[in-house]
């Protein structure tokens, strides 16, 4: 895992991650394929999006003796943007089952790359919440960023995105807005093509899991 930029960005770099996702990158992946290797690597990128969460420590007994135990002290709200952050969802709850959840659908424009909102459900106040936004993809980070502000309107101020992939100019957009967020993802790639796709990125994670809007 590496952080670079004035941005908390953790790249996260694993044999485990790198194998699930050249699976997703790869084009032969069926849809079954790519919703299984989607939600193995989105289990391990929500882990390691965990690794500093604050603990209440306490006793257990085992069948033993005592030992110290741990638990998440402020179980956090995930947030899948739809569609293709919903198949990151269950594998975030297998690591976190008592985890709240919000949704927030957000479309691209075809043409012109923009985000159009369809649905936003999300509780009205989260303060000191810690909120993890489930997308795989990054590529201009607009998405990413009507999010954040949805989420920042309702007070959010402990904001973590988990993505898969990620283009430059994503990350950029993270940086010229006013969020304070962090970002754990699988890859930060080349850039964009002319359609606003993530080069070489894995092609469009809703299709791929849905099949075409
Ligand atoms: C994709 C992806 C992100 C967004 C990223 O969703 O899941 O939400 O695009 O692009 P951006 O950083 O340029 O905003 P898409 O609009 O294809 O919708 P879908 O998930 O319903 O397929």
């Amino acid at each position: 895992m590496t952080t670079a930029s004035s941005l908390d960005v953790r790249v996260v770099d694993h044999p485990a991650t790198r194998a699930w996702l050249t699976i997703l990158r790869d084009k032969r992946t069926d849809n079954p394929g790519f919703r299984g290797a989607l939600a193995r690597l989105s289990s391990m990128l929500v882990y390691e999006a965990l690794r500093d969460a604050p603990v209440d420590e306490f006793d257990v007994q085992t069948p033993v003796a005592v030992a110290p135990g741990a638990r998440i002290q402020s179980p956090p709200l995930f947030v899948p943007v739809l569609r293709a952050g919903l198949g990151m969802l269950d594998a975030a709850l297998d690591v976190v089952p008592d985890a709240r959840i919000g949704f927030i659908g957000v479309a691209r424009d075809e043409e012109t790359a923009l985000p159009v909102e369809y649905l936003a459900s999300l509780p009205d106040d989260l303060s000191g919440q810690p909120v993890y936004v489930l997308d795989p993809m990054l590529a201009t980070g607009g998405s990413l960023v009507h999010t954040l502000d949805l989420l920042a309107a309702r007070g959010a101020d402990d904001l973590t995105a988990v993505c898969v992939v990620g283009a430059p100019q994503g990350i950029a957009a993270l940086e010229a807005s006013p969020h304070r967020v962090r970002v754990v993802i699988g890859a930060v790639d080349q850039g964009l093509d002319d359609h606003s796709f993530i080069v070489p990125g894995l092609g469009d994670a809703g299709d791929r899991q849905f099949g075409p809007r």
